[in-house]
């Protein structure tokens, strides 16, 4: 935890300028990607909610092909411009202004009106949250059109300041973000597991795609200050991720999915206990769930991720994977390793 009172806390302005160089350079146009990712041990929980630093460390699988492509170019006009998915929007919006603050963390105090084009390719049917990719592509973007020559470690520390997943989705396969001690963040960041499992698959079920009710910063704050549950989570987080890794290298569905499984309802019972309480899933999940258990117990090895949302994840290996498909036929499919 910060010892520092909320209005003594470093800024992510003033973490950020030590990166930046007096005068930015401006190319034409960038370009960037970067892929979404669902987390096996979950972020849940700030230490500092300026710079987005986590109480645990965490560790996600990147969804490959999927996520955002960012195109930053000059704008003719003498305003920014911000699109997503080939429409424009209203600078006013709530994505206008997320995006446009995070711009300016990089851009400063320098007229230069920008087009920021956002394109996800997240089935909208998966019902999965984009920002992670959506501030990862974002920042890869900026690098290259402000030519900042920062380091992957760097710019994901700077991405976990537009959204904590992001430090995540710098990165490809299975990622690990550090939680981190340093006042300032910059040891807060993700690095890859230098891994590959080419039979493992993700399976998304989408149960609904409506915005969520409590955005997961208020859904975090809420929690550790009103649950009593929360005061075990940061313990059983740095269990589970050690457990999780040692699945991952050994190529361990059992384990990784029971460990996974078992973070995810933790998570959700500390939400459950808040007040007032933060129930994410709907009937329709929780028929899922039971699903899922029901074939456990026949013998298929499937297990449950969800994040702060009613949407769920499968986990499993490529053998499973007929048997799955005929009883969710609405599942999409995710290999991340699969060439
Ligand atoms: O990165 P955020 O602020 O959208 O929070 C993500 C929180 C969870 O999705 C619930 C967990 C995680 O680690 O991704």
């Amino acid at each position: 935890m910060t010892n520092h009172p909320v209005n003594e806390q470093l800024t992510k302005a003033q973490v950020i300028n030590r990166y930046l160089k007096p005068k930015l350079a401006v190319k034409e146009s960038a370009d960037a990607f970067a892929s979404s990712n669902i987390a096996l041990c979950k972020y849940w929980g700030k230490r500092n909610g300026e710079l987005n630093l986590p109480v645990n460390s965490s560790i996600s699988i990147s969804l490959g092909h999927l996520g955002s492509h960012t195109h930053i170019s000059l704008s003719d006009t003498n305003e920014d411009q911000v699109r997503l998915n080939n429409q424009a929007l209203a600078l006013d919006s709530s994505f206008s202004k997320k995006v446009l603050n995070f711009v300016n963390l990089f851009r400063r105090d320098q007229k230069i009106p920008l087009i920021i084009d956002t394109r996800n390719n997240i089935p909208t049917a998966a019902g999965l949250a984009s920002s992670a990719s959506g501030f990862a592509a974002l920042m890869l973007a900026l690098n290259d059109f402000f030519d900042l020559q920062l380091d992957k470690t760097v710019l994901s520390a700077f991405s976990r300041m537009g959204s904590g997943s992001a430090s995540r989705s710098i990165y490809s396969g299975f990622v690990r973000w550090n939680m981190g001690v340093d006042e300032d963040g910059m040891d807060s960041c993700a690095t890859q597991l230098e891994t590959q499992w080419p039979t493992f698959c993700i399976g998304l079920i989408k149960v609904s795609t409506t915005q969520k009710p409590v955005d997961s910063r208020t859904g975090m704050n809420r929690t550790i200050e009103t649950s009593h549950l929360y005061n075990s989570w940061p313990q059983q987080a740095a269990e589970d991720l050690t457990s999780i890794e040692s699945a991952i290298f050994s190529q361990d569905i059992e384990q990784l999915g029971a460990c996974a499984e078992k973070n995810a309802m933790s998570m959700h019972a500390t939400m459950i206990s808040a007040w007032p309480p933060l129930v994410y899933w709907l009937p329709e999940s929780l028929a899922v769930m039971h699903k899922v258990w029901q074939l456990r117990e026949a013998g298929v090895s499937v297990y449950i991720t969800m994040d702060a949302g009613p949407n769920i994840k499968l986990l499993f290996e490529e053998q499973q994977l007929s048997v799955l498909e005929a009883e969710f036929s609405t599942m999409e499919v995710v290999r991340p390793f699969a060439k």
